[in-house]
């Protein structure tokens, strides 16, 4: 059989194009502005103005983060998820939110809100004291308004939001922080599993409506990702290296919930504001099957790049560390963060099939 383009095939394709379009318009003069929030999976550097012990800005962290080779606060060896994103945008990596460079021109690049250790709940990574939880990352993004508004005028500043990028990732530390981080946690005590996720994501609808209230329109919404495959739990408690199941439980309850959240909010607000980017599911193609569907990039997702101990997966990464020589073949750089090659690969995920959940949506409006 000869495969010929139908004409639905070419709708499909002219939406694709002006969906990238919509999202990824080259047609303005200056790229779309871009906010972040959330943990350490997008956290670019706020943690390094914080007392906490939460922070990446030690050797060698940052080792191949180009141009300086230097540690800048993210959790990899380079490039994380938002930097890939500001490239697709055509943008600038975004500046943390507490960095003394974020004035003048700069602002209108957007900021980043992320603080390792933080999760929906304020309860969340209380080990490491310091840190700029939800409800305070999203105070920033008010008084960052003000700061625009005092520097191109108020239409101006909300115009900008209005058409910005906003990425959000959190969630994973209120089960690996918090739930799960001692035996017979405060949490684990209050709630069954399924009951606490029931809690989180209703916590999580109200931090969105604020994100919505305070003039955010198009916002890209992680999952959890596989939390029970990541080299520290293969370490605590996976058995011969398999995932560790309550953790991969709560994720697989976690992360449908929060689409049909997501959907449900996106019916009350009457538009689509917020995308699902569920890299829950396309992290783990490569993490349970790196050899079948990774295997020209990783020779292993178990194994942390930095680390000590089994899977590299005790403790934390500093130079006194295990180093693998070749970081571009491990999915993960550290007991609990992807490295760079990985979060490439995520963000490469994350808009193509961001593409696609908006085609197919427009399709299903269009009937
Ligand atoms: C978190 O703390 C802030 C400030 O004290 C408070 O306004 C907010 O309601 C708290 N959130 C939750 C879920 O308890
Ligand atoms: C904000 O953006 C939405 C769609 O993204 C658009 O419908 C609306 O008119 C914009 N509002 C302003 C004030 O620009």
């Amino acid at each position: 059989m000869t495969f010929l383009p139908s004409s639905a095939t070419l709708t499909i394709l002219s939406l694709v194009l002006l969906v990238v379009g919509v999202i990824f318009s080259g047609a303005e003069a200056r790229p779309r502005a871009f906010f972040v929030f959330g943990d350490s999976l997008v956290d670019n550097g706020n943690n390094n103005y914080l007392a906490t012990t939460a922070r990446a800005d030690a050797p060698p962290y940052g080792i191949d983060y180009s141009p300086t080779h230097s540690p800048t606060g993210r959790f990899s060896n380079g490039f994380n998820i938002p930097d890939f994103i500001s490239q697709q945008l055509g943008a600038e990596s975004t500046l943390p939110y507490l960095s003394p460079e974020l004035r003048g021109d700069k602002l209108l690049v957007g900021a980043n809100f992320a603080s390792a250790g933080i999760g929906i709940l304020n309860d969340t990574g209380i080990q490491f004291v310091n840190v700029i939880r939800m409800y305070r990352q999203l105070e920033y993004f008010q008084e960052y308004q003000n700061r625009l508004s005092a520097q191109i005028g108020a239409s101006q500043a909300k115009n900008l939001v209005n058409q910005s990028l906003v990425l959000i990732t959190v969630g994973g530390n209120d089960f690996v922080n918090n739930y799960f981080l001692v035996p017979n946690s405060a949490r684990s005590r209050q709630y069954p599993l399924p009951q606490y996720v029931k809690y989180l994501i209703s916590e999580y609808q109200k931090l969105l409506q604020r994100l919505y209230d305070l003039g955010a329109r198009r916002v890209l919404v992680t999952g959890t990702g596989p939390l029970g495959c990541v080299p520290s739990e293969l370490a605590q408690r996976g058995r011969n290296g398999q995932c560790a199941p309550e953790l991969q439980r709560a994720a697989e309850l976690f992360n449908p919930q929060l689409e049909q959240m997501l959907l449900q909010l996106n019916r009350k607000l009457g538009r689509d504001v917020f995308i699902a980017a569920n890299t829950g599911k396309m992290h783990n193609n490569f993490v349970t099957n790196p050899q079948q569907l990774q295997s020209q990039w990783f020779i292993t997702s178990k194994v942390a790049c930095c680390g000590q101990g089994p899977y590299n997966g005790l403790g934390l990464c500093t130079p006194l560390s295990n180093l693998c020589p070749n970081r571009r073949q491990y999915a993960f750089w550290d007991a609990f963060h992807p490295s760079e090659m990985a979060n490439k690969l995520i963000v490469e995920e994350i808009m193509s099939a961001t593409l696609m959940v908006a085609v197919v949506r427009t399709i299903l409006e269009e009937d």
